[in-house]
Parts: structure tokens; sequence; C-alpha cells
């Protein structure tokens, strides 16, 4: 049996701007211009179909051409739809890409905030066989906090993404995740709003005790993964539950690329984290880890976001050294 993964999330049309440097205050620049597939939830659920997961995205869309391409995509990616119909325009992003592939985004949530609790319900058919229920916060808290509750009633695993990094996380819905994929910028947003403190510039050289303390302070019971661009990821486990592996925090480096374009490769950590945990849960953590580290990497050297997840071919291919990726 495949394994699978549920998505709930945000649907975006991105319209990017790629520029040598990115925009400040008051000046006007002329850049190329591209307009595709987006928002952390899709991308998400691109990368983990792509992945080879069954996947299921929940979702909320305009009745507008925004909403008619997330539906063709969606199927054109295998990737069953449930979406609930607004009558807010479809999500909308504006990016700003730099010649070194770093990117500035605005988000217009239209649909993606009418994204309800009841809807989500609505949809239990969907979370049966789940391994792995994913989620981020481009969408209301309430409803994320039932997509974990209805994770938790089918046995699934609960991954919040707390990404953007403004997003107010309740501690209802800390409590009801098992695991948590903040980047640097979040990690520490989301500290301090707990009360603890620590320094996105510094926090990738601080000493691995050093972040392990400070992720057990964010998620006790949970494990937490930051995503440290470049330089991989940070992973850290709850003392009782090391997920196979055998030291209760780490790092995962990434390999060498030639990034064009980054937007989106924490959504495709995130995709790919989540179908390789739905597949082999009890296989070691790290390996799972290593996989999506990999795969974020090959998504930037692609340009766009959910058009830029590989498929497991690619990654294959990318990284021949990797004898897993043969299978799909
Ligand atoms: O994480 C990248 C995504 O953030 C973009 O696709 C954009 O739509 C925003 O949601
Ligand atoms: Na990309």
């Amino acid at each position: 049996a495949k394994s699978k993964v549920v998505v709930v999330g945000s649907f975006n049309v991105d319209h990017v701007w790629s520029t040598d440097m990115l925009p400040r205050p008051g000046e006007t620049l002329a850049g190329r211009y591209r307009s595709g597939p987006g928002g952390k939830g899709f991308n998400q659920a691109v990368a983990a179909a792509r992945s080879g997961a069954t996947t299921a995205f929940v979702c909320a869309l305009g009745d507008d051409a925004g909403g008619r391409l997330a539906r063709e995509l969606a199927e054109g990616d295998g990737i069953a739809l449930h979406a609930q119909s607004s009558s807010q325009p479809t999500g909308t992003a504006g990016i700003y890409v730099d010649a070194d592939g770093r990117n500035s985004i605005v988000i217009g949530p239209g649909a993606n905030a009418a994204l309800s609790p009841a809807h989500v319900r609505a949809q239990d058919a969907a979370f049966v066989g789940a391994g792995v229920v994913l989620a981020q916060l481009e969408s209301p808290v309430d409803a994320v906090l039932e997509a974990f509750t209805v994770a938790r009633r089918h046995g699934a695993s609960a991954l919040l993404n707390p990404a953007p990094a403004d997003a107010v996380v309740t501690p209802e819905l800390w409590a009801l995740a098992d695991l948590t994929t903040p980047n640097e910028t979040e990690f520490c947003m989301q500290l301090k709003r707990l009360g603890a403190d620590a320094d996105p510039v510094t926090l990738a050289s601080q000493p691995d005790d050093a972040l392990h303390a400070l992720c057990r302070q964010l998620l006790p019971h949970g494990t937490v993964v930051i995503t440290l661009g470049a330089a991989g990821c940070f992973v850290s486990h709850p003392a009782g539950d090391l997920r196979g592996d055998t030291a209760p925090c780490y790092r995962q480096p990434a390999p060498q690329v030639d990034a064009i374009d980054t937007t989106g490769a924490g959504d495709a950590f995130n995709g790919a984290l989540a179908a390789a945990l739905a597949s082999a849960p009890g296989q070691p953590f790290a390996a799972h880890v290593r996989r999506a580290v990999d795969y974020a990497a090959l998504s930037t050297e692609r340009h766009g976001a959910a058009e830029a997840m590989p498929r497991m071919h690619e990654l294959a291919e990318r990284f021949p050294d990797r004898r897993q990726y043969e299978q799909k």
C-alpha cells in the first residue's frame, strides 16, 4: 500500500519578478516576470505527491482563474483535492527573487483566510489511512487545529510547519503537533512568543546542545527540525522518543547545489519529509531528513514554487550516490 499524506493549507497564484537585487523603499526596478502555482500548502502537497505519497489537499479556492488552475494542476499531479468554494478571490503572492535566489514575499490570503474548521471536519474520509497530516499557517489557526484533531482521531502524525513567521500558534495547536519544522526566523519568533529568546542571525552557529535546549522549550513533547537553508537542518527529539535515531540531536548538512530560486524550498522539505515519514514510519528519522534535505536542495535549482518540485527519478539522477532514490 502506498503511504498517505493529507496536506491542509493554502493555494496561491504566485506573481514573480526576478531582479538583480531586492527593491528598497522608494525604488523602482525592472525585472523578469512570470506567474505560476504556489501557496505553502499546495507546494507541500505537490512535493509529497512527487515524493511518491498518495496525497490529499484540503484548501479553499475562489471561483476564478486561480481556482481553476489549482483544480487542473492537482489533477495533473494525482492529488485528491478537497476544496472549499469561497466568494473571496483565490490567494495570491507577490514575490521578488534576486540574483542569488533569495526572495521577499507578500501574500494576499483571499480565499485561504476563509478555510473553515467545518470544511476540514467534513473531509473526514480523506484522512482515513493517513500516516501524516501536514499543515502551515497561511490558513486560519482554527482550521489547522481541526485538522490536527482529526489527525489524532485517525492515528496520523501531525506535522506543523509554523510558516509564515508572524503566524500566532496557540498552545492548543502546539499541544496537538507531533513534529514541527520552523526555519531560523520562525523558530526565533515562536520562541519569543513563549517568553524564551534566540537570535535568528546567530542561531545556526550555536552549539548543538544550546540549540537542542531551545528546541525542547518550543515543543517539549515532540520532534523539532530547524531548517537552515544551504546549511541543511538541525534535528531535536524529546528524550522519550528518538524516532529510531541514535542521537537526541544532530545536524544534517545539505548537498552543494546551484540555487537560482529558493522560493518553496522549505515547502519542498516539508512535503518530502511528510511523504518519507508516512511511507516508512519505522525507519530512522535521520534517513527521512536526509532525503528531504536533498529534495529541497534540488528544488532550488529550478524556477518557481510548486512547479520546481522534483520527481523521484530526478532526485536519483541528481544524487546518484543515494541509491535508495532509485525505487520510484
Ligand atoms: O513558501 C513559498 C510560498 O509562500 C509561495 O509559493 C507563496 O505563494 C507563499 O505562500
Ligand atoms: Na525553486
